[in-house]
C-alpha cells in the first residue's frame, strides 16, 4: 500500500526501513524523519505524516530501546543526578 504519494514510499518500505535502522543502531531512536531518510528522500507535503507514523507503530521494533524507558520518572523522583 502506498503510504507517501509524494515520494512513492510504501508501508513495505516503511518496515524494511524500521527492520535496517534497528539491526544497524539496536538502541537508536527511530523517528519519521529518520525513515525518510534512510530511504534517501524527506517528506514533501506532509500530507501523509500521520498515516506515515500510524504505519511506523505497527512495527515491533520500534519500541524505544530499554535504556530509554522511564527515564522522566526517574528524573522526578529523583533517581538520575
Ligand atoms: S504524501 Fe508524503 S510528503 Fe506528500
Amino acid at each position: 500500500m502506498i503510504v507517501c504519494h509524494c515520494r512513492g514510499l510504501s508501508d513495505d518500505d516503511i518496515h524494511q526501513a524500521i527492520d535496517w535502522m534497528r539491526a544497524a543502531d539496536p538502541t537508536g531512536l527511530i523517528t519519521a524523519g529518520r525513515v525518510y531518510r534512510a530511504l534517501g528522500t524527506r517528506p514533501d507535503c506532509g500530507g501523509c505524516i500521520s498515516l506515515f507514523v500510524a504505519t511506523m507503530r505497527t512495527n515491533d521494533k520500534l519500541d524505544v530501546p530499554a535504556e530509554l524507558t522511564g527515564l522522566r520518572r526517574s528524573r522526578s523522583e529523583g533517581a538520575l543526578p
